[in-house]
């Protein structure tokens, strides 16, 4: 991510639908958040400690969303990943083309054995997603996750280096 994503980065998150299965509440979420976040990011990069990529549509400057890589375990070779988009480019097949790119980036240049991800059980769009990416359905956590009075069970996928290898393979 560059710096001066910033503006279009907040823009984009300033939006409840974007925050809230990221169990995130902040508004508004301004450029100033933006840029604390983006410097974070590089820093946890520089620090081999985490990578995260702006996700920009083909004919914009700027990036609208962001995918990236969190709790790298170098003794398991296993790490998380975690992404969101702004609401006005959902369902146009952008982060299933940025879930296809971070996993060439996962298992061929980073060499990671297994990536995860965690997803809220009401999260229709981000478990199609995951599916569709080939993740398989782990686990459930049941009703570790409360809205208000709701309670709502917890989904973990997961990828292995040679299931993903394996679609590699196979046209889809
Ligand atoms: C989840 C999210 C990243 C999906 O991004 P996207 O760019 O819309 O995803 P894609 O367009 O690549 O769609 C992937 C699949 O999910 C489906 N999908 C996307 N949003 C959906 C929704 N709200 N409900 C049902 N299906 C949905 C798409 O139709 C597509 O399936 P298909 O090819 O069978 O039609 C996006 O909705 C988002 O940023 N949400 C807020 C943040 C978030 O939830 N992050 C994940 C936390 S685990």
């Amino acid at each position: 991510m560059k710096r001066s994503d910033a503006e279009s980065l907040a823009a984009n998150m300033n939006n409840r639908k974007v925050q809230q299965y990221l169990n995130m509440t902040i508004d508004p979420y301004t450029a100033e958040h933006a840029r604390k976040w983006i410097n974070q990011t590089h820093r946890l990069a520089r620090e081999d400690r985490g990578y995260h990529f702006g996700i920009q549509p083909a004919s914009m400057d700027e990036a609208v969303g962001c995918i990236g890589l969190k709790n790298l375990n170098r003794e398991s070779l296993n790490v998380e990943l975690g992404y969101w988009i702004g609401e006005r480019y959902w369902k146009q097949g952008l982060m299933t083309e940025a879930v296809s790119l971070i996993l060439g980036f996962v298992f061929d240049t980073l060499k990671f054995h297994r990536v995860y991800a965690i997803v809220h059980s009401g999260n229709l769009g981000s478990v199609r997603l995951l599916e569709k990416s080939h993740f398989v359905r782990e686990g459930i956590y049941r009703e570790a996750h409360r809205t208000g009075s709701k309670w709502h069970d917890v989904y973990f996928y997961g990828l292995l280096k040679r299931e993903w290898k394996d679609t590699q393979s196979k046209p889809r």
